[in-house]
């Protein structure tokens, strides 16, 4: 780490903004240089005199301050520091900065900003879940800003309950010492992912695809990413964004997809989330086939090669945790249970596809997923969540998997 790193900590306005008093110390004890910057609605709650006080700096509130712009400017504020930390991260900042607004001080300097962010969010349960702030959550992760929390508990508001506080003050400092060291739970690991459909070409126009989206794959990435893992992601035709500090390959086919699989080895874990298609045609044409004579063309199929199996039952090289996908519209667990053998995979995630899996738009192409984890050991129901709080639970169960040799995968 850095010997002396600087934090700019953005205190927003909520109740939570007590504990950033604690959080300043917290960062000073690790050996940070913490500056404040502090929103109007933050003033509500504590005073800049009294973060002045534990910061040993000027407090700034101000986006048109004569003396603050000549002296130190909202572009040198976050310039002059290794790392933004924004505690607590209110619904509102978090609108703000998912849609580049600049309105005051606060806002200013995170959008101007080209450091690594940290936001430790806190707020209502119920604002937490509002479909606008999952929106803003998600556009924030997807452009590199890191969370730590919130956690569930007791709220402020009498009688109300869920995640929404914000972490505390030891937990937020240590994300943020973390963060400085470039250290995550799968630091110095090389995570391969493969994601999104198969295109199986038919003639030069045509091709024989599914309905994946390559959400669950894409989001498994990044989280990987986020945990400190080299990650190269092996993605069929999507229409997502790359996932923020992500190898990226693109391929077509099975049999791409294969070849990239194996041009990307070695990898410490591979996750194979792709939905690659089973079959392909016996014999591409070179040219568009045409209706001509009334006769239909004859389709004929041969399988494609199985990727996860190809590389669960490698000798050498073979990845130490290999990780499958299964879906599934019956007989969710039994079937995977036998999938894991057949293809020698350590884990499998099945998730139920069918329409009474109960997500609504269903699993396929939509945001949820509601999963049961299969390994050695036994069976685990995941509870319904988003495909990106899915990822973020699988990184963990693989972080933690890691850390127990004896008994891993
Ligand atoms: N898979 C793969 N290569 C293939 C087919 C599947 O790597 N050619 C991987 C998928 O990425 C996923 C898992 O295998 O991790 C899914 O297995 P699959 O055989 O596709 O499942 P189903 O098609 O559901 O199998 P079945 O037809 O037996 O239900």
């Amino acid at each position: 780490m850095l010997a002396t790193p600087r934090i700019l900590l953005i205190i927003g306005g909520g109740i939570a903004a007590y504990k950033s008093l604690d959080l300043i110390r917290r960062l000073k004890e690790r050996g940070a240089a913490v500056r404040v910057v502090m929103t109007s609605a933050a003033q509500h709650f504590i005073t800049p005199l009294a973060a002045g006080a534990l910061s040993h700096d000027t407090v700034f509130t101000e986006l048109f301050d004569r003396e603050a712009e000549q002296d130190v400017g909202h572009i040198r504020l976050s310039r002059e520091a290794d790392l933004v930390l924004v505690a607590p991260a209110t619904a509102d900042l978090m609108a703000k900065m998912a849609h580049g607004l600049a309105d005051d001080l606060a806002s200013a300097v995170l959008l101007a900003n080209t450091r690594p962010v940290l936001l430790a969010p806190a707020m209502n349960p119920a604002m937490w879940a509002n479909p606008a702030t999952r929106r803003n959550a998600a556009q924030l992760a997807a452009d590199g800003v890191r969370f730590v929390g919130p956690n569930a508990g007791a709220m402020a508001e009498r009688g109300e309950d869920g995640p929404g506080r914000m972490a505390e003050p030891l937990e937020i400092a240590d994300a943020a010492a973390r963060l400085l060291a470039g250290e995550g739970p799968l630091t110095g690991r090389h995570v391969l992912v493969t994601s999104g459909p198969t295109h199986e070409p038919i003639d030069p126009v045509r091709y024989i695809a599914n309905r994946s989206s390559g959400k669950q794959g894409h989001a498994i990435a990044a989280a990987a990413a986020r945990a400190g893992a080299r990650v190269t992601l092996v993605s069929g035709p999507v229409n997502l964004p790359d996932p923020f500090g992500v190898d990226v390959r693109r391929v077509e086919s099975a049999r791409e997809m294969l070849a990239a699989v194996e041009a990307a080895l070695p990898a410490d874990i591979a996750i194979f989330a792709a939905a690659v298609a089973d079959w392909r045609a016996a014999s591409e044409a070179g040219e568009k086939m045409k209706k001509d004579g009334g006769a239909l063309p004859p389709l004929a199929l041969i399988e494609n090669p199985d990727i996860l199996a190809t590389i669960a039952h490698r000798g050498e090289g073979r990845p130490r945790l290999v990780i499958g996908f299964a879906a599934e519209t019956q007989n969710v667990v039994a079937y995977a249970q036998a999938k894991r053998a057949r293809k020698g995979c350590d884990w499998i995630l099945a998730n139920d596809v069918s329409a009474r899996s109960g997500i609504a738009g269903g699993v396929m192409g939509g945001d949820s997923n509601a999963v049961h984890l299969i390994t050695a050991a036994g069976v685990e129901a995941w509870p319904t969540a988003s495909k990106g709080a899915v990822a973020e639970r699988l990184v963990a169960r693989i972080a933690a998997s890691l850390d127990q040799p004896e008994t891993s995968p």
